[in-house]
């Protein structure tokens, strides 16, 4: 990779803040000043410092976004705020995407990613990565509507629906539910209680696999995923 695409990849500079840093001789490559853009070097085995700091490479990164009410989780869209625009100036040079889909009105856990392997694994149906929501009803659930969610239903269109798990965080609450999905169909979990007579009114996911969403992140804040915690998502 040339030198001046992995400082650029790796520490948000653009390509012309690099030339001037390399110009200003603020680099080495194994400890020898370098000050050509275009040297090839070998991320995973040459070692690169800026301004005497270990430059330290990570192929991919993974973030951790709690979506808000109103912004798209699409990469770009003609009218409506996305998940990217959430992202600070010096997180874009990244090419990220979210992995996977919430509803405009859904609020909660986005994985975003530049890691395409990654993404495929979370949302290749054959995987079954589980998704967990907490959802707000205009009604109290039945049983029959608990026992349809885990029986696997057919929703208006004929669609047939794997089973899911509907449980009560709160049993005196009957108008809040969790939902752990096993795939994701479109508008799915909307679809799955308007055909039990109920109608959705919050929906936000908590968790991705085994990774609960940080309870610290306000919504439309986002931070890394650490390396360990990936390893609860797939
Ligand atoms: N189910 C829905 O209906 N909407 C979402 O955003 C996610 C799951």
């Amino acid at each position: 990779m040339r030198l001046d695409k992995f400082l650029s990849n790796q520490t948000g500079l653009s390509r012309k803040e690099v030339k001037e840093l390399l110009r200003r001789g603020g680099v080495t490559v194994n400890g020898k000043g370098e000050k050509s853009a275009d040297r090839q070097i070998d991320p995973e085995k040459d070692t690169v410092l800026s301004g005497g700091k270990q430059v330290l490479y990570k192929p991919y990164i993974y973030i951790m976004m709690n979506k808000p009410v109103g912004v798209v989780s699409a990469s770009r869209d003609p009218k409506e705020k996305t998940v990217l625009d959430l992202l600070a100036p010096e997180d874009r040079h990244r090419e990220l995407f979210p992995a996977g889909r919430l509803d405009k009105d859904t609020t909660g856990f986005v994985l975003l990613t530049d890691d395409g392997d990654f993404a495929h694994r979370i949302l290749a149906p054959g995987k079954h990565v589980p998704k967990t929501y907490l959802v707000g009803l205009a009604e109290p659930v039945t049983q029959a509507c608990v026992d349809a969610f885990s029986a696997g239903m057919t929703l208006a269109n004929g669609e047939v629906c794997r089973p899911a798990e509907l449980t009560l965080p709160d049993p005196e609450n009957r108008q809040v539910t969790q939902v752990v999905l096993r795939e994701g169909m479109y508008h799915q979990i909307k679809r799955m209680f308007g055909a039990c007579g109920n109608r959705v009114i919050s929906l936000k996911r908590t968790k991705i696999g085994n990774l609960p969403l940080d309870q610290n992140l306000e919504e439309g804040a986002y931070r890394e995923i650490l390396h360990k915690e990936l390893e609860q998502i797939l």
